[in-house]
């Protein structure tokens, strides 16, 4: 039989009631995530692109840009910042975290530590860091106005194992389980690739399975599932897969994945764009809302998705601040609607 969540942790009961009240918030219809919190080795690649020196400085300045977008913050309900970005300050010497808040956005941190080789089942396996120490880093970031938390495992829908699998969702489930300890909400990440060139079922039948033995390990563990946000990929072809999938057939089948698999109780799903083009992130979101039929919130926590377009137009630039702001809004706007169903292509053709 299920164990009885003991009334008493370590810190005290876990306050549900404050987790789910910003589970909620962070998915609230009409604005969703924003995911900054590249590595440093993660954000050097997208710098790269723009021929923008990886230094703290330059991480600083964009992301300050951001984050003092008021307009385009109005879409963005809650931002994930890596390490760095949590106790850094603008060039005025105010917090980062600060400008979120004032910006009336949640701050949220990642605390997975990336990933390693796995030398288990199947050569090539991944399996997400850092759960050493995390009862330490938490209740800093909490200190430091952090209200919920990322962790991402890795799936390669290619190559994978059942002991990879089960050991990606059961750090997912200890992840989970450590963070509504500290009263911050988790973003369950189970991450299944897009870049492979696997056609749109591997991607349901693994995604399928994945989330599947995710959820079994939350209920193990004993994670509220009020107080979590699931942040899936969505059911897409790879990117190198012979035949590519229409809206409407990723929209049918993301829905019809994720009601065979994610208890109804969970407040939100906030997708990652895990590759896709700024748009087709976009247009996916929006069929699905449209379409609607299910008990969650459905939202965005995009990286690339909201960032590519604001990150050539800055280019490392001062000059380029408010042309890189205008960018940064266009998209967040296009999400907030489709947050709510109602983005049409016109759209974006207007602001083109
Ligand atoms: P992408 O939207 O670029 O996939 O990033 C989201 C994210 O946070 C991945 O962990």
């Amino acid at each position: 039989m299920r164990g009885v969540r003991p009334a008493k942790t370590g810190r005290g009961h876990v306050n549900l009631e404050a987790l789910n009240k910003v589970a909620i918030a962070m998915v609230e219809p009409g604005r969703g995530i924003l995911a900054a919190d590249e590595s440093t080795g993660t954000i050097k690649k997208r710098f790269d692109a723009i021929s923008v020196e990886n230094t703290e400085d330059n991480r600083r300045d964009y992301r300050e840009l951001m984050f003092r977008a008021a307009e385009a913050m109005k879409y963005v309900s809650g931002v994930i910042l890596f390490d760095e970005t949590i106790w850094q300050k603008a060039k005025d010497g105010a917090p980062l975290v600060k400008l979120i808040e004032q910006a009336g956005a949640i701050p949220g941190i990642k605390v997975d530590e990336g990933t390693r080789p796995l030398h288990g089942a199947k050569p090539g396996e991944l399996v997400t860091k850092g759960l050493d120490g995390l009862d330490k880093r938490l209740p800093k970031y909490y200190e430091q106005g952090a209200r919920f938390a990322k962790w991402r495992a890795v799936i390669d829908p290619t190559n994978l194992s059942y002991a990879g699998l089960l050991a990606n969702a059961h750090a997912l489930a200890r992840y989970a389980n450590l963070c509504q300890e500290f009263d911050i909400v988790p973003i369950v990440e189970p991450e299944v690739l897009m870049d492979a060139d696997n056609d749109i079922d591997t991607t349901y039948a693994v995604t399928e399975w994945v989330l599947k033995e995710t959820f079994q390990q939350l209920y193990y563990l004993n994670v509220a599932l009020e107080g979590v946000v699931l942040k899936p990929n969505m059911i897409v072809p790879g990117k190198k897969a012979a035949k590519q999938a229409s809206v409407d057939e990723v929209a049918e089948k993301t829905i019809k994945c994720l009601k065979a698999c994610v208890p109804s109780v969970v407040p939100g799903i906030a997708f990652l764009s895990g590759g896709q083009s700024d748009e087709l992130a976009t247009a996916h979101l929006s069929r699905m809302n449209e379409i609607g039929g299910f008990p969650w919130k459905m939202t965005f926590s995009y990286g690339r998705a909201l960032q590519a377009a604001p990150q050539k137009a800055w280019s490392g630039k001062a000059e380029n601040v408010a042309k890189a702001q205008a960018a940064f809004l266009h998209r967040a706007r296009m999400n907030g609607l489709a947050s709510k169903g109602e983005w049409k292509p016109d759209l974006e053709k207007q602001a083109a």
